[in-house]
This record gives C-alpha cells, sequence and structure tokens, in this order.
C-alpha cells in the first residue's frame, strides 16, 4: 500500500462509534493503514492526508493519551485540531446535543467525542452530517481497540487463533476488545468477580459477530482459569471514571484479581501484557508486571496516536 499517495475513500463519511458497526474485512483495512502511517512517521515521510481538515475534540472526561493522540495525530495528518471543554462550550450551559452537531456540522469536517453516556455520542452522530469518533463512553472504547489489535500484531505477528485473558472489571474497554476480538478471530476470556461481568447485550452481539470469525468468547470468574493458554493478559483500571465513589469498595472485591508476576506465570510463556492506561500501580497490576519484560503497555500507547490516525484518515 503506499500511503504517501492516498488512503481508499470506502470508509469516508462513515462515523467511527464502534469496532462492531465495521466489517472484519474493514477493521483489517484500519489496521493496515495504521501500521502504514507509523512507518511513514518514523522514516520521516510527510503523509498529509488530512490537510486543510479540522477535528473537533468534545471531551466530558480527563484525558491524556486520547487527546494527545488526536491532537498531535491531526497535526501530523497536515490538518488542526480543537479541544472544546464542557466548561467552555455552550453544551456545558445546557445547548442540546442536537444543536452542538447542527452547528459543528457547518464549520468542521469530523467531531471526537469522550462522554458518560453512550447515547449521548449516538445523537450527535445521529444529527452530525460530519463523521463522529467516539473517543470513550461508559460502555464502550473503540480508538483504544484498534491500537490494542496493531500492537498485538506488531508484537505476535497475527491476531487470529490467539488468546487475550482480560482480568478485572466488565467494563467499556473489556465490552469493545470483545467486539475486536470477534471481529479479527481472537478467543477472549473475561476473568471478573460475579457481579462485575460484561454486559449481557454486548457479549451476545460480539458472539454473532465471532460466528464468521471463529472467536471464542467466555466470562468467567477464575483469574488463574482464565490466564490458561493466554497469549495476551489484558487488564484496566477497577474503578472507570465515574465511579470513584465506588473505588473503595470495589477494591475489596477485585484483589484476587490482580495482574502479578505469579498470574503471569501461569499464562502461556511469552504473553505479552496489555493495560489501556492510566493505571493504578499496586492495584490491577504490579510495578513488576508493568516495567516487566512481558510489557507492552508504552508501545501501546504510542500506537492510539497510529490508530487514531488511520480512523482519521479512513473516516474524515
Ligand atoms: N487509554 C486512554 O484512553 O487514556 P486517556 O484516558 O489518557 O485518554
Ligand atoms: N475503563 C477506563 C478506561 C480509561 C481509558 C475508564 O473508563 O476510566
Amino acid at each position: 500500500m503506499d500511503l504517501s499517495m492516498q488512503v481508499s475513500d470506502k470508509l469516508r463519511g462513515r462515523d467511527f462509534i464502534s469496532i462492531h458497526d465495521y466489517q472484519a474485512d474493514e477493521v483489517a483495512y484500519i489496521l493496515e493503514v495504521g501500521l502504514e502511517l507509523k512507518r511513514l512517521q518514523k522514516q520521516g515521510i510527510p503523509h498529509p492526508l488530512l490537510a486543510g481538515k479540522t477535528l473537533g475534540m468534545i471531551f466530558q472526561k480527563s484525558s491524556t493519551r486520547t487527546r494527545v493522540a488526536f491532537e498531535v495525530g491531526m497535526y501530523q495528518l497536515g490538518g488542526h485540531a480543537l479541544f472544546l471543554s464542557p466548561k467552555d462550550i455552550q453544551l456545558g450551559r445546557g445547548e442540546t446535543v442536537k444543536d452542538t452537531a447542527l452547528v459543528l456540522s457547518r464549520m468542521l469536517d469530523g467531531i471526537m467525542i469522550r462522554t458518560f453516556a453512550h447515547d449521548e455520542v449516538l445523537e450527535l452522530a445521529r444529527w452530525a452530517s460530519i463523521p463522529v469518533i467516539n473517543g470513550l463512553t461508559d460502555l464502550l472504547h473503540p480508538t483504544q481497540v484498534i491500537g490494542d489489535l496493531m500492537t498485538v500484531k506488531e508484537h505476535k505477528g497475527a491476531l487470529k487463533g490467539l488468546k487475550l485473558a482480560f482480568i478485572g472489571d466488565g467494563n467499556n474497554v473489556a465490552h469493545e476488545l470483545l467486539y475486536g476480538c470477534a471481529k479479527v478471530g481472537m478467543d477472549m476470556v473475561i476473568a471478573c468477580p460475579p457481579g462485575f461481568e460484561p454486559d449481557q447485550q454486548v457479549l451476545q452481539m460480539a458472539r454473532q459477530d465471532a460466528q464468521s470469525s471463529g472467536a471464542r468468547l467466555e466470562v468467567l470468574a477464575d483469574p488463574w482459569e482464565g490466564v490458561k493458554g493466554a497469549d495476551i493478559i489484558y487488564t484496566d483500571v477497577w474503578a472507570s471514571m465515574g465511579q470513584e465513589g465506588e473505588a473503595d469498595e470495589k477494591e475489596k472485591k477485585f484483589r484476587a484479581y490482580q495482574v502479578n508476576q505469579a498470574l503471569l506465570e501461569a499464562a502461556n510463556p511469552g504473553a505479552i501484557v496489555m493495560h489501556c492506561l492510566p493505571a493504578k500501580r499496586g492495584k490491577e497490576i504490579t510495578d513488576q508486571v508493568m516495567d516487566g519484560p512481558q510489557s507492552v503497555v508504552f508501545d501501546e500507547s504510542e500506537n492510539r496516536l497510529h490508530a487514531h490516525k488511520a480512523i482519521m484518515a479512513v473516516t474524515m
């Protein structure tokens, strides 16, 4: 693929709300574009695929990686990104999502939104005439998982047939990983304390997606059982953004789900360790594992940049 020229127009104009909305070959294409953009960036080859275009970024929750990756990514693609804080825009004072979508569509070429309710993203996309990119909701985190799949591909050479064990809360990242694994044919086990399983509807929809790829998607309670035969161990915070009040209570229930050296040794030799970050070191993951030789968490972080560039370059 010669990206110094252009990317295909086949996904142009599409929203990016979940990997579930994309066909397997479309997901494969986004990953391919991401890896190619990474190569061009590393070699210092300019790739101004979005010259003259502007992305608006609405953040109702904090962010380090997502914000920086979109902003820097847009710059590297020759475009411009605007940070729209809810404290400053009229959405925060009660202007409707619909009106915000209609106005922003007149000035921008794409909108990225990170918010609480998934329905807010759907509402924004319903009224916007430009692509809407989901930068995380309480339900899903699709831009994360594109970067994650790129990372697995780089470290393991392939995706299909591998096994990913997600240890911890059945949260937004776990949900999107179910969709991602289902599309690419990667087996996934979620090991979580009873009461913290992933959303049943997401699991069901991911299992439907998995019928064509052959991926097996399982939920169980025992982390030791979960990591058996795993090529990738993945974890995330026990209390997500918006759940700060539940953190102490959750900590007691999740203690047995820490990704530490002993648990890592129960996985396949050479298994890689992933975490979307930010991490609570010493809680869901130990320093030893996070800073150890099997950890790829900072490659994973970097790949958000290349992944977001790919998502923007193909949709905007
Ligand atoms: N992983 C991730 O989305 O990080 P930020 O919250 O820092 O954007
Ligand atoms: N599950 C975490 C992911 C942060 C990137 C959260 O929603 O806070």
